[in-house]
């Protein structure tokens, strides 16, 4: 890899600046000095913001992402899709000529929804639009035809335990945030079935419908029936209360073909950037590379995974060698509990201590705002500052709590972890729906988000320090 002589010239300058000062307060000589070298990457910032935004690698991200999720499609745990997008991404990032390109192998859930549909027959007859969710069982073939019990809370259902035996429930939670209403997606059938339910169906984690389902992954418990569920659409949940409400009686049937295979041969994708200094230590960049099988996965998580990958190409087409070695890696099973990330974390945990900072980006890639960062007040100062290069681009914030489903097993254990935070007013919208194409994707927004990405990681990965934990 060719290095920019700019980078020698740069670290020189530091050098002869670098002047010693008084030693009574240490963490404000740190900041200083610190200060100084983070400043002195505003030219190589501009750099990577030029090519990102408004340079040759202006819109890459997004037509790389384009071709991939129009030609490959959806990436379910297990599925054939899923391998083809795995061969995919380590052709294109061996052909780019990244370092270290290899797979990992990692053992994942392989559940696939096969035909499903559910019919309102009582009072009139309506067909439900329904996704099954991840690791739910089928229906006997036949079907479940049954009463419907619609409940707004798990307290309702609770409450009304004696009537929720031989029906199928149906939750019409309201939608407060993703956070907090996503355990009725994750938790309803196992609470369902507690009350003697036979299936339950579930309004979609979303604040907005065009009577679309959104699926997801849920928990059976193995002291609990299991039973089939399901998300229905808002519109659908609303009317269902309603009628129910009236105390008209509500009979639907409810069909699903859903198979758990034994589980499946995947990957994690990783590639890198060899540190030219300290090769060992490492700055981790990240997306997942597997999706729902719905829609294209373009926003969950292929905006996130390739503008991971896009760091690696702007710091490569700029000539830059980071000291530290910049590593790519494209989960696998993330849809499952974050699955290829467990267990990346117990292979590599050995080299902890060699961990600078895990990045991931799995909240969308539209207009950036800044960085969650989970970290101490030393390593946060320095996100700070590090932040104030993004100036010509207007991204400077720095927010509490950098987790993500795949590096929160680093974060745990005290690794500094950062997340790509941008506008989500429309990201649930489309959340694990077939409203997840790349019609919701657009070229400026990830230019910004990869500057954002690039220069944060490039810096990090570069500065004489790893972060302090
Ligand atoms: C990049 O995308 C924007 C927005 O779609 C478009 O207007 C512009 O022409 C594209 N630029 C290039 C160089 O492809
Ligand atoms: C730990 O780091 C060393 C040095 O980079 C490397 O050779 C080794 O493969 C790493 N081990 C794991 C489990 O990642
Ligand atoms: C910069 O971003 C902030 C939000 O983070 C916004 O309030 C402000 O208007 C923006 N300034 C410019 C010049 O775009
Ligand atoms: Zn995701």
């Amino acid at each position: 890899m060719k290095c920019l002589f700019l980078i020698a010239i740069i670290q020189l300058l530091l050098q002869c600046t670098g002047k010693p000062l008084s030693g009574d307060d240490s963490y404000q000589k740190i900041s200083e000095d610190v200060k100084r070298e983070i400043a002195g990457y505003s030219d190589i910032a501009k750099a990577i913001i030029n090519l990102a935004v408004y340079g040759n690698a202006k819109n890459r991200s997004y037509e790389r992402l384009a071709l991939f999720a129009d030609t490959v499609g959806p990436r379910l745990s297990g599925s054939k899709n899923l391998d083809v997008a795995i061969e995919y991404m380590f052709s294109a990032l061996q052909e780019e000529g990244l370092e270290n390109v290899h797979l990992e192998p990692v053992k994942v859930p392989h559940w696939e929804r096969g035909e499903e549909f559910a019919l309102m027959l009582a009072p009139r007859s309506h067909s439900i639009s329904i996704l099954g969710l991840g690791s739910s069982v089928p229906t006997p073939p036949e079907g479940i035809t049954a009463e419907v019990l619609v409940v707004s809370s798990f307290d309702e259902l609770y409450k009304r335990a004696e009537e929720a035996k031989g029906k199928i429930v149906v939750y019409n939670q309201p939608y407060t945030s993703y956070g907090e209403t996503v355990q009725y997606r994750a938790q309803g059938a196992v609470e369902a079935a507690k009350a003697g339910a036979v299936a339950s169906l579930i309004r979609s984690i979303t604040s907005f419908s065009i009577n679309s389902p959104h699926t997801g992954w849920q928990y059976y418990q193995s002291n609990v029936p299991k039973i089939p569920t399901a998300c229905i659409s808002i519109e659908d949940a609303e009317m269902m209360a309603r009628i129910s409400s009236q105390g008209t009686k509500i009979i639907v049937k409810l069909k699903m073909g859903a198979k758990t295979y034994p589980d499946a041969y995947s990957f994690n994708t990783v590639a890198e950037i060899v540190g030219s200094k300290y090769p060992d230590q490492v700055v981790l960049v990240s997306g997942h590379l597997d999706s729902w099988d719905v829609g294209q996965g373009a926003m969950d998580d292929g905006g996130g995974a390739f503008i991971s990958w896009e760091a690696l190409s702007l710091i490569k087409d700029l000539g830059l060698c980071p000291k530290r070695t910049l590593r790519l890696v494209l989960w696998t099973g993330e849809e499952q509990g974050g699955v290829g990330a467990e267990q990346y974390y117990q292979l590599h945990k050995g080299n902890i201590s060699n961990f600078d900072i895990v990045m991931e980006s799995d909240e969308g890639t539209f207009m950036p705002t800044g960085l969650g960062f989970t970290g101490s007040d030393k390593a946060r100062g320095i996100m700070k500052e590090i932040m104030q290069l993004l100036q010509p681009i207007n991204v400077t914030n720095i927010y509490e709590s950098g987790g993500g489903t795949d590096i929160d097993y680093w974060v745990k254990d005290g690794v500094p972890g950062a997340s790509l935070r941008d506008d989500l007013s429309k990201y649930f919208w489309f959340h694990h729906s077939q409203g997840d194409t790349m019609t919701v994707q657009d070229p400026s927004q990830m230019n910004l988000c990869a500057a954002v990405w690039t220069v944060v990681s490039y810096v990090i990965a570069d500065m004489e320090e790893m972060l302090p934990r």
